[in-house]
């Protein structure tokens, strides 16, 4: 089948985002209240449910306007000194490296184990031996899971702080009792839709009030904190959740487990059925030690080497089905990041960024869409023989 300009193309991604009607109460009590931002009822809403779901005190939890954000507060919060090494795998999306910088530090880029896809504690291990690393950015690559308790035991062992960049595993990364910081996203493309957003999440004392303070230009509102209420206590930007996103991020909580439902078990039905036609040439990102992913967003697999790759890519173009070759370039090879940079070894990242390639995958594809996509698989496996 060739696609002609006119063809509708099967988009990669379509965002789940809650409609007008489902909006239309809460947008309705944040009117009534004139209350638009500055951490009004629906955010102490929506960070009071995610406190019970972590089991934290209210504390523990604060939204940001966006991961990106929360990430570059985290850090700042940390206080770590200027220039400070930061690991972080080498295969994630560019925000993970560009918060660090805006933080002040440098990205130590390392790499990821081949199976799980992960920067895991032992890869930490390993390059702490290599060069002095102050605290460690594991990234939940494509949703995937971390073990908290390992990480938090390195943390304990060594000393260096972890901050888990959990961007895309709202629903996936718990805690689980562990000791741990969390930054999500709740971007129009994640499993919990706010449009633009984040959440932080800390076990470390004060970390999560410091940085709802920095997400607030730095402004002190603790009238016993021994610096008048209004004044700065330090610079921060603002960087606050509006009532309008955490009403869409409130909606969006009514239909989360039954849409994460239905994201598994297409994304599973996906898998089944590529791996079948392409005869096992398909390698899947395998669950790390920190179990599955429960509301998956993309679907994205390694192929065999990089000619299979530009095979398949051609053939899904001429079928009108949208690819990408997600998180790449890798960081290394993007000029801007790679002056800000420390490179460690990253042969696993290397191989990824050669060979893996993402399919559409959303909630709502029709029955006729992931024919396309079946259809583009098998004529690739045809074609290779
Ligand atoms: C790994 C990772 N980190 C950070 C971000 C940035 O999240 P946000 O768009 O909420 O700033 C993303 C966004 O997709 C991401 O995938």
């Amino acid at each position: 089948m060739t696609c002609s300009p006119e063809m509708d193309w099967v988009p990669l991604l379509v965002p789940d985002m809650p409609a007008p009607q489902l909006l239309m109460p809460w947008l309705e009590r944040m009117h009534a209240t004139r209350h638009y931002s500055n951490f009004g009822p629906l955010v102490r809403e929506l960070e009071s449910g995610f406190a019970s779901q972590f089991a934290l005190p209210a504390e523990g939890i604060t939204t940001v306007a966006n991961a990106t954000q929360g990430l570059e507060l985290v850090l700042q919060a940390l206080e770590l000194a200027a220039g400070s090494h930061v690991l972080l795998p080498a295969f994630t999306f560019v925000a993970t490296a560009t918060a660090v910088v805006r933080a002040g530090h440098v990205p130590v880029l390392a790499d990821v184990d081949p199976h799980s896809w992960l920067l895991t504690p032992e890869i930490a291990h390993k390059a702490c031996r290599e060069m002095r690393i102050d605290a460690v950015m594991p990234v939940t690559t494509f949703g995937m899971p971390h073990d908290m308790t390992a990480w938090a035991r390195f943390e304990a062992d060594m000393g260096i702080p972890v901050v888990v960049d959990a961007a895309a595993a709202y629903g996936s990364q718990w805690l689980h009792g562990a000791q741990g910081t969390l930054v999500f996203s709740l971007h129009a493309t994640k499993s919990l839709p706010a449009g633009e957003g984040g959440l932080v999440v800390s076990t470390r004392p004060g970390l999560a009030s410091k940085v709802r303070q920095l997400s607030n230009f730095g402004i002190n509102l603790d009238a016993s904190a021994g610096l008048p209420v209004g004044a700065l206590a330090s610079v921060g930007t603002n960087a606050k959740m509006s009532e309008y996103h955490a009403a869409i991020g409130l909606a969006s909580l009514d239909v989360w487990e039954q849409h994460a439902r239905q994201r598994k078990a297409l994304h599973a039905d996906m898998v089944q059925e590529l791996s079948r036609l392409a005869d096992n040439r398909l390698v899947w990102q395998k669950p790390g030690p920190g179990g599955e992913m429960m509301a998956p967003t993309v679907i994205c697999m390694q192929l065999p080497d990089e000619q299979a790759r530009i095979a398949l890519e051609q053939q899904c173009r001429q079928a009108g089905i949208t690819t990408r070759r997600w998180y790449q370039p890798l960081l290394q090879d993007m000029p801007v990041l790679r002056r800000e940079c420390r490179l460690l070894h990253t042969p696993h990242a290397e191989e990824l960024s050669r060979t893996l390639l993402g399919l559409p995958f959303f909630l709502g594809m029709s029955a006729a869409q992931t024919q396309r996509v079946r259809e583009s698989v098998r004529q690739w496996v045809a074609g290779a023989h």
